[in-house]
């Protein structure tokens, strides 16, 4: 298949949050906020509280994950993905609650062989079921610096973006005409795979959210 290198898991970067009631946005410090989950000097909280930065090397990744649980949220999440090789290396991101029937929001990195292009892999769980996947590869370079991922969540809708202006009205942040024609650029030049567009998948009908979906 060519991806053997793939199979070989090389390390792991896993930033978790948990939600599922409302916290005041306001970051007090990343001391009471999270636990690190695992990675010891990897994970590393600085700055008085300000700063929490993981790492990865060639043995293992680092993880962290908040110790509350939110309802709704802006998320932002600056990463610089592994460079050259990076066949194996997972980095994600996401939001997830407990229990049965589980809510998540995930941002996966899929890393790949030197000189070629990451995998950004999206999905959503509802209730326990996820089948929400889409993919994009980048317009960027996501190695070459740190760039600012962010997790939309509010009561109308959830964004992934790479493409979202410092706007801190997230819980009503809605898309303006320029941030439609944005997503649909990267929808039309970057997404390699969407689950609404997937009917061979869907054989009984493609999801109903797919509708409205294509709106944006
Ligand atoms: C690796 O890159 C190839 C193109 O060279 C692409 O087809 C494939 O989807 C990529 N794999 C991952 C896991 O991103």
């Amino acid at each position: 298949m060519g991806h053997s290198s793939y199979a070989n898991s090389k390390a792991w970067v896993v930033a978790l949050a948990i939600l599922c009631m409302i916290v005041a946005a306001s970051a007090g410090s990343f001391y009471d906020e999270m636990d690190i989950t695992f990675g010891g000097e990897r994970a590393k909280i600085s700055n008085g509280g300000q700063d929490l930065s993981l790492s990865l090397d060639q043995y293992s990744g680092s993880g962290f994950q908040s110790k509350h649980e939110y309802l709704f949220g802006r998320f932002d999440m600056q990463l610089k993905l592994v460079s050259g090789n990076s066949a194996g290396t997972v980095t994600t991101f996401y939001l997830s609650s407990q229990g049965a029937g589980h809510d998540e929001i995930d941002f996966e990195f899929l890393g790949n062989t030197s000189g070629s292009p990451y995998t950004v892999h999206t999905n959503v769980y509802s209730q326990g079921k996820g089948n929400k996947e889409q993919q994009f590869h980048l317009w960027f370079d996501p190695t070459a610096a740190f760039h600012t991922y962010t997790i939309v969540w509010n009561a109308q809708r959830i964004m992934s973006t790479s493409s979202v202006n410092d706007n801190r009205a997230w819980r009503t942040q809605e898309v303006d005409a320029a941030g439609r024609n944005r997503i649909r650029w990267v929808q039309n030049k970057h997404m390699i795979y969407n689950y609404c567009n997937d009917h061979k998948r869907f054989t009984n009908g493609l999801p109903t959210e797919c509708k409205r979906s294509r709106f944006l």
